[in-house]
């Protein structure tokens, strides 16, 4: 239980200083509906450097709900330079499985799931 106490802290500070990741897709589709104009807003509006803004070229397979933005994994169709700032924003605010999963659980809770676990 030690060893798992010493990866679980580990783990948390380590999620306290991943950066949040916010990719917009430029490919093809997602560019003719503007999402090049949605990553040049969304670079200039968290220039804060806890956030890191990045332009993919890889389809998100959303197409015809772009512009596509993904907040942390979580995906936000229809976006466009007078809402992303707003949208991305209260994205931020909300757990996501990718960023939050394991970092925001209390040791005390990790410590009570593993021992039920342990009944087993
Ligand atoms: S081009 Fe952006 S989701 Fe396909």
């Amino acid at each position: 239980m030690e060893i798992l106490t010493t990866l679980t802290k580990g783990l948390l500070n380590y999620s306290s200083t991943m950066k949040s990741q916010i990719r917009v897709c430029v490919n093809v589709n997602c560019c003719q509906r503007g999402s090049q104009e949605v990553a040049t807003t969304l670079e200039k509006a968290f220039i804060d450097g806890s956030t890191e803004v990045i332009t993919s070229e890889n389809c998100f397979r959303f197409c015809k709900s772009g512009p596509n933005v993904a907040v942390n994994g979580a995906l936000l169709h229809h976006m466009s330079p007078s809402n992303a700032v707003a949208r991305v924003r209260q994205a931020l605010t909300q757990k996501t499985v990718k960023k939050e999963a394991l970092g925001t659980r209390p040791l005390d809770e990790l410590d009570a799931a593993l021992d039920e676990m342990m009944k087993f």
